[in-house]
């Protein structure tokens, strides 16, 4: 069974490295089979969460766009951006819009829908030393409390200012390997969880 996937960047900078990270996973996904789509959440802005916003207007319009092809997808490859030892704010205000109820909350409407049953590989790239790791067991956490599976090995990318060649290909074909048994693992996953 083909797994369909979808590779996203914690970014909305238009060179974000995290953005060239996801789309080498999207390479490696469907070069291991899988029907990956790339997004780019700069193409999804969303207010900032609020309560009252949400009560007086419900999920807005470009939330519930992605909402729909997270409805769709079997699996995730998520490049994550650290800050201050944190996933982005973006990333986190795209996952909080996306794990509330819509409508009557129940089924395909509940919050946990577009997670649960999910599998997900995680990755980071920064210019930093540490190429952003120390927020992925956050990241980990967070999915894992919304029923997402997080596959065990994940992809920090350190220097990756560096890391990738004009074309976006990731030089170092250590690291490019690894983004690609990343990408197979995930897409292996995401099929059994499908089946
Ligand atoms: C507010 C802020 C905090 C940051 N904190 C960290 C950090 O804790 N660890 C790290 O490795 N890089 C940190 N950085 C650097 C980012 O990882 C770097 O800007 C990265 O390129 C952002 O991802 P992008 O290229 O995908 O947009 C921080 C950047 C900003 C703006």
């Amino acid at each position: 069974m083909t797994a369909r996937l979808l590779a996203f960047a914690g970014s909305a900078r238009r060179d974000s490295l995290n953005k060239k990270l996801a789309r080498a996973a999207h390479a490696g996904a469907t070069a291991a089979g899988a029907q990956a789509t790339f997004i780019d959440l700069d193409d999804y802005p969303m207010p900032l969460y609020h309560g009252d916003l949400e009560a007086a207007s419900g999920m807005p319009e470009k939330a519930l766009e992605l909402r729909a092809l997270f409805l769709e997808s079997d699996g995730l490859l998520i490049a994550s951006p650290e800050n201050n030892n944190a996933m982005s704010s973006l990333l986190k205000n795209t996952i909080d819009w996306l794990s509330r109820d819509v409508g009557d909350g129940k089924g395909a409407n509940s919050g946990l829908a577009p997670w649960r049953g999910k599998a997900a590989g995680l990755l980071a790239a920064s210019p930093g030393a540490f190429g952003g790791v120390r927020h992925l067991p956050h990241l980990r956490q967070v999915l894992a409390g919304l029923g997402v599976t997080v596959v065990g090995a994940q992809v920090a990318v350190p220097k990756a200012h560096e890391a990738f060649a004009a074309d976006g290909h990731l030089a170092d074909e250590r690291v490019a390997k690894q983004v690609r048994s990343l990408a197979e693992a995930v897409a292996g996953l995401a099929a059994k969880l499908r089946a």
